[in-house]
């Protein structure tokens, strides 16, 4: 018998298939784990075994996939970010300006290296961060700004290079969820001084966990290779079997941000695929942004005409005002996950807000006097607070589905749509 109630009221759902799964490995990966496994190689710091480490690989592939002359893989996307300010010179009290909505590791890290990170708005056209707030918050202790690519759109980068360039400021990257995205034709992540991705589980490139920084400048490029080596760093002279492949070098104070070789096994099968899953989930948004649309209350996101190529870590669509009863995201994402059988969810909390966000924990930072800077509540972020209640977040593998997945996902808004009547406000944020 079929119930037409919302799913979360004891409906029918709309759909009980199932979606793709994430990650997806490809034919080549157990092959390549296996001759890691076999190797006697597992690691940058183990020893010469006649062959590079597969990470060296990894670094000139990803390297030309972003168009920067180097990448060095790390252990998570956050020492990427990490290594990117140690190796930039950014240096305790500086001021780094941070978008107000992203992850909180693209703030949280600035923290971690003794910086203040000072939070600003964003554009609602694109969820990225606002560039005229960048400008307004620049003091004469500001040394960089983080443009965080979120979900699926960049950063106005003409506007942040000026800016940058106009006070000397480091620009940054944060490319953990644009993998393959373009701005005028140059990839994400080559267009600041650094760059940092990240490989975590839900990546659209991933490894389970992992990084990737790159640059196109030598000095940087130095120090972050042996920032993230322990102050080790592969030796340039002849390489001998059975002895170790890095050389010490007593020039900066680094810590072990190595990735394994089986994280870059599975990188460099993942790249393989890439292009083509990014090519795959951006013709299924343009179809979701055109269909969805069509009613009139959903507005999509709108990115700059730089940004000429699209990746889609997460589709975003937003409610116009009165849209689907007047509820928030929270509740409509909720009765939208229930009809799919997917977790929908809102965005992340802006970080003036955020449980996880709050740099006063940090060991240190009240017994030297630092609270009052780190606190997040001094930040006004209006316009990240409006987006991050009207914008529903699907995550990228229901991208990679069928065309009826995409059907279900347009059945589902309907349905919600129809039954706004009976939504009652819950979050599952
Ligand atoms: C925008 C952004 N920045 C930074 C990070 C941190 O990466 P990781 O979790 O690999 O440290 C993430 C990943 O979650 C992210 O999405």
């Amino acid at each position: 018998m079929s119930d037409t109630r919302l799913a979360r009221d004891g409906g029918n759902p709309v759909w009980t298939d199932g979606w793709p799964l994430w990650p997806q490995p490809g034919p080549g990966a157990e092959r390549r784990l296996l001759d890691t496994l076999h190797s006697g190689r597992w690691a940058v710091s183990g020893h010469w075994t006649g062959r590079p480490a597969l990470e060296s690989e990894l670094a000139t592939t990803f390297a030309e996939f972003t168009g920067a002359r180097w990448c060095l893989p790390v252990d998570h996307g956050s020492s990427a970010l990490l290594t990117a300010l140690h190796a930039v010179g950014v240096r305790p009290g500086d001021e780094v300006i941070v978008p107000g909505l992203t992850w909180v590791a693209s703030a949280s890290v600035v923290a971690r290296a003794g910086a203040v990170p000072v939070l600003v708005d964003i554009d609602p056209r694109t969820l990225c961060i606002d560039p005229a707030a960048v400008a307004a918050a620049v003091t004469p202790a500001t040394t960089a700004i983080i443009a965080v690519h979120l979900y699926s759109a960049m950063a106005d980068m003409d506007a942040l290079r000026e800016l940058a360039d106009r006070h000397g400021l480091a620009l940054i990257e944060d490319a953990a969820q644009s993998y393959g995205a373009r701005w005028r034709g140059r990839g994400a992540g080559s267009l600041g001084i650094a760059g940092a991705f990240s490989t975590q589980q839900g990546k659209t490139l991933t490894s389970g966990e992992g990084g990737l920084f790159v640059t196109s400048d030598a000095q940087v490029r130095d120090r972050a290779e042996m920032l993230r080596g322990d102050g080790r760093r592969y030796a340039r002279g002849p390489h001998t079997v059975g002895r170790p492949d890095l050389e010490e070098v007593p020039a900066v104070q680094g810590w072990n941000m190595h990735l394994s070789e089986f994280q870059s096994a599975l990188l460099l099968d993942g790249l393989e695929r890439l292009d083509e899953q990014n090519r795959q989930r951006a013709a299924a948004a343009e179809l979701l942004d055109k269909l969805l649309t069509e009613y009139g209350d959903l507005e999509p996101v709108d990115p700059y005409p730089g940004n000429d190529r699209r990746a889609y870590y997460h589709y975003v669509i937003r409610l116009r005002d009165g849209a689907f009863g007047g509820h928030d995201a929270a509740t409509v994402a909720d009765a939208l996950g229930a009809e799919l059988g997917y977790w929908i969810h809102p965005p992340y909390q802006p970080l003036n807000a955020h449980p996880l966000y709050d740099p006063r924990r940090l060991p240190g930072v009240a017994e030297q006097g630092r609270a009052a800077g780190f606190d997040p509540a001094r930040f006004h972020l209006p316009a990240a607070h409006r987006e991050a209640r009207r914008a529903v977040v699907l995550h990228h593998p229901m991208l990679l589905g069928s065309e009826d997945h995409l059907h279900a996902v347009i059945e589902a808004f309907d349905k919600v749509r129809q039954h706004a009547a009976d939504l009652v406000p819950g979050s599952n944020r």
